[in-house]
């Protein structure tokens, strides 16, 4: 699986956490698309590399964390084929693949703990989508064109 990871200076030390966790999982090729530091930076401008990369089917998925991960939520979610989820625990982690088929998983490095994210991204790499009904909503939602 080709999976794209990133982060603002709210997310970028769990980030880092995440990139070595899935370098011990193996068959996980993992770009990442910074942040780095401290430094303050925009979001937007790391959300959009990491849903791009989504969306256009550079990599199956993404992996976005900032402060409450709820700005990024925002950015992903705009992105066409980008079906992305903020999840903080595992029950959320395991529905959103189980009925949302989410291919963004975004997290807030400010309201979860180390071990917390790292169980959450477990569960959502190994959690398959049920399809069935679930596959008949989704489609609804790829059909939505609001405002036309
Ligand atoms: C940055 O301070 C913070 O606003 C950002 O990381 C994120 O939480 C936005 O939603």
């Amino acid at each position: 699986m080709k999976l794209a990871i990133g982060a603002d200076h709210g997310g970028y030390i769990l980030k880092k956490e995440i990139v070595d966790f899935l370098s011990k999982i193996g068959n996980i090729e993992v770009a990442d698309y910074g942040t780095s530091g401290p430094e303050s930076v925009d979001y937007p401008d790391y959300g959009r590399k990491v849903s791009e990369a989504v969306s256009n089917g550079t990599v199956d998925r993404g992996i976005l964390i900032c402060g409450t991960g709820i700005g990024m939520s925002i950015v992903a979610n705009r992105y066409p084929k980008v079906r992305a989820a903020l999840c903080h625990d595992n029950f959320t982690a395991r529905m959103s693949r189980l009925h949302n088929d989410a291919n963004v998983l975004v997290m807030g490095e400010r309201v979860i703990g180390r071990g917390v994210a790292l169980d959450i991204v477990k569960v959502w790499l190994e959690t398959e989508f049920e399809g069935s009904r679930h596959a008949r909503r989704l489609q609804k939602i790829e059909e939505l064109r609001p405002g036309k």
